[in-house]
């Protein structure tokens, strides 16, 4: 086996599917229990076995030894109470992705907070009001921070937890390994600025290279998707199964089956499915991802036990109470208009950048290759700029997003969560509520919400190389 260090169709994850011991498969990530006063997150150097021995364990940043870091549980309407303590040699902080919390707890660098320095530490304490899926990760130089293992999930119970045989949580990543898998530092390399992000070569689930996972006949598992990647996208197949989202970003959705039963899952974005296991003792069912074309790979394989838990699936629909999101008032809401362009191909000529008109040979001089509504947003984590709306508190806003690019974009906001009411132009029917809404090319969606948390929150391009080059700028709430 070998580890590319470029990607290549033929060498392309060989490190995934290789024959691997029992011991790489799946162990449960450690719990701590966030409600207990001061429980400690520590940032901090460590190393992990990515890839299954004879390769070397990767050198990795990390919280408390694991990237992913540690599985926070805890339930609907409780509160998060923890020091973070940094032992980076770089400062850092720990936004949490999703999470509908006060501004001065959102953990966004120069924001919404000062960096954390080297040795120091900082307590984040707030309530979810939502249950669901989240994930918490840094927001000072995320894509180098986030990119070296810095992540892990943010599970909110809701009260009357779903019935289902076993709650599994699989964070992917993406890592650019050298053949010693070493983690290549090129953090920030302006070819993945100005093109499809820093992709990587060897995909973890659980920070780890599993080949096999397994799985009994009849069983329901409720399995939490969160991408935790830089840049990779993943469009997951299930093969013989047909997985039903029931929740995007951790917020219910009415159960229907997907286009093609792919998931497909942008960097930033979660998704909670239940995969009713319909397979026969012994089978095994590849789980591929296949969203970039040419690099399909398979992620690993659900692996049927010799005894089934029943002889027959569990027919009934699931569903999850509704969060207490505020519903827009879509008659009286306030239009805006946010238009996202740049990139390599495109012919963006110019942008203004703290004020400044640049040409393009200065923008890349700075690093920078994107822009919404004209606008680069330079050195993310000392000035953030004017903001790009300034809103009213309490009212409901419609944000027609534009994707003027040949790049798909995750675009994730911060503070709140909104509804996807229409796609090109087409309503959509169901009530889909993301904090994360992932734009395919030249695509305009339009989402909708209510702005009733105050402050001055980031909106982004969740390809973290995207966010470095440019794409990303605050909203006013006040
Ligand atoms: Cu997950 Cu602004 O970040
Ligand atoms: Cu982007």
């Amino acid at each position: 086996m070998s580890i590319p260090s470029s990607l290549s169709r033929r060498h392309f994850l060989v490190v995934a599917g290789g024959a691997l011991a029992a011991a790489s498969l799946l162990r449960p990530l450690r719990a701590v229990e966030p409600d207990r006063p001061l429980a400690r997150l520590v940032p901090a150097p460590a190393r992990v076995q990515l890839v299954p021995e004879p390769y070397a364990r990767t050198s990795v940043w990390a919280f408390n030894g694991g990237a992913p870091g540690p599985e926070l549980r805890l339930r609907q309407g409780e509160r998060l109470d923890m020091i973070v303590e940094n032992r980076l040699p770089q400062p850092t902080t720990v936004h949490w992705h999703g999470i509908r919390l006060p501004n001065e707890m959102d953990g966004v660098s120069g924001l919404t907070q000062a960096p954390i320095e080297p040795a120091e530490s900082f307590r984040y304490s707030f309530e979810c009001p939502d249950a669901g899926t989240f994930w918490y990760h840094p927001h000072h130089r995320s894509f180098e921070q986030i990119g070296r293992g810095l992540y892990g999930p943010l599970i909110v119970e809701e009260k009357d937890p779903l019935p289902v045989d076993r709650d599994l949580v699989w964070v992917l990543d993406d890592w650019r390994l050298n053949r010693q898998a070493q983690i290549l530092d090129d953090f920030g390399a302006f070819h993945d600025i100005g093109h499809a992000g820093r992709l990587g070569n060897s995909v973890t689930l659980n920070g780890m290279s599993p080949d096999r996972y397994p799985v009994r006949r009849g069983e329901r598992l409720r399995l939490r998707l969160i991408n935790a990647a830089n840049a990779r996208i993943f469009g997951l197949t299930f093969t013989g199964h047909r997985p039903l989202v029931i929740a995007w970003d951790g917020h219910p959705v009415f159960p229907q089956p997907l286009d093609d039963d792919r998931v497909v899952l942008g960097p930033g974005m979660r998704a909670d499915i239940i995969l009713d296991m319909g397979g026969r003792p012994g089978d095994l069912h590849p789980v591929t991802d296949d969203f970039y074309p040419q690099q399909q790979y398979r992620l690993l394989s659900l692996a049927y036990e010799k005894d089934e838990l029943r002889a027959e699936p569990l027919r009934d629909l699931p569903r999850l109470p509704a969060n207490p999101v505020p519903q827009p008032d879509l008659e009286r809401a306030a239009r805006h208009d946010l238009v996202f362009g740049g990139g390599m191909m495109s012919g963006l000529d110019a942008a203004n950048v703290e004020g400044r008109r640049l040409s393009m040979r200065a923008l890349m001089e700075k690093g920078l290759a994107w822009t919404v509504n004209g606008r680069a947003m330079a050195d993310h984590h000392r000035h953030h700029g004017e903001p790009l709306l300034d809103l009213t508190l309490g009212e409901s806003y419609i944000l027609r997003l534009t994707n003027d690019t040949s790049w798909p974009h995750p675009i994730h906001m911060h503070g709140h969560v909104f509804r996807v009411i229409s796609r090109d132009g087409r309503p959509e029917k169901r009530a889909i509520w993301q904090d994360t809404v992932l734009m395919m090319p030249r695509e305009v969606v339009e989402v909708a919400f209510v702005a009733d948390n105050p402050g001055i929150w980031m909106l982004h391009c969740h390809i973290l190389e995207h966010q470095l080059g440019g794409m990303g700028g605050v909203f006013r709430v006040g």
